[in-house]
């Protein structure tokens, strides 16, 4: 990618993901960080990332990292799991060099495993996610650079997102693709006390997943642990924490049309919004 001039003036906190996932990650950030700006940009045009290929998610998360550059981020949160897995180490290894080497691209998977050895008391572990990123292999992979003792098993679900993006979460007709995925996992492996939540939009599902998940295995969200490891971040690096502006404000940008993104982000909030459309094709 060509060297692009970027704004060196602080700037907002970017927040990307695939759709309106990513807001549940969001909220949870604002909890915790309710004093930064943020940008939240949702690539709704082309969502959802989970069934595609390794070079798409890549390109489109380059691209939406690059435009929240341009729009004078320092740091970029990619609050989707499937960008976490299939973009973000290309794009900090290869492209945040030639974007900007003081610039960073942080992502939702590494958070979310540092917390698990402290949750399982089995040592089995189990894992729900979008197709890409169970195919991905990253969960396994990260949970054993950590946590070699833990038996990963892993149960792709690609029914869920469908499912929240056309408002269905709490509908009679869920039930059955959330009791399958769970018993689908619980049977490969029947000593799994923590089931990892491996996808942004599943906390919209959580009353129907408790439902059927029996008592006793822990389920992990992960927007709690992403936001408290970012004040862990934004702590321990005080030159990127200066770069970060503060005025509680966050705004919101689409590259799908307007009304569409207002009406389903508030559902994801439970507040209304303003959101602008952008476009991320160069
Ligand atoms: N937000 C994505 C994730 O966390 C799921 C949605 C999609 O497939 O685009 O994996």
């Amino acid at each position: 990618m060509a060297k692009q001039t970027l704004p060196t003036a602080p700037g907002p906190i970017g927040v990307f993901d695939s759709g309106y996932g990513g807001l549940t990650i969001l909220s949870k950030i604002r909890e915790v960080l309710p004093q930064y700006d943020f940008i939240y940009l949702g690539d709704n045009a082309r969502t959802p990332y989970g069934t595609r290929s390794y070079e798409i998610v890549y390109e489109f998360t380059r691209q939406a990292v690059s435009k929240l550059f341009e729009m004078g981020c320092h740091l970029v949160i990619l609050a989707c799991n499937t960008a976490s897995a299939k973009a973000l180490r290309t794009i900090q290894i290869n492209d945040l060099p030639r974007m900007d080497a003081m610039r960073r691209v942080l992502g939702v998977i590494r958070p979310t495993v540092e917390g698990i050895g402290n949750v399982t008391q089995s040592r089995h572990v189990g894992v729900l996610a979008t197709t890409g990123t169970i195919f991905s292999n990253s969960y396994p992979l990260e949970i054993h650079k950590l946590f070699p003792d833990i038996q990963v098993s892993s149960q792709a679900c690609p029914m869920w997102v469908p499912l929240v993006e056309n408002n269905e979460a709490h509908s009679p007709g869920a039930d059955y693709f959330v009791q399958q995925y769970i018993e689908s996992l619980l049977n490969k492996d029947s000593q799994i006390d923590t089931m990892i939540l491996g996808c942004t939009h599943y906390p919209l599902l959580l009353p129907k997943i408790q439902q059927y998940t029996p008592e006793g295995i822990h389920i992990v969200s992960q927007g709690e642990w992403v936001a408290e490891s970012l004040k862990d971040y934004l702590m321990r690096h005080p030159e990127m924490e200066k770069k970060c502006t503060k005025g509680g404000r966050c705004v919101y940008r689409t590259t799908e049309a307007e009304d569409k993104f207002t009406e389903s982000a508030t559902f994801f909030l439970k507040e209304s919004i303003r959101v602008e459309r952008i476009n991320l094709e160069y």
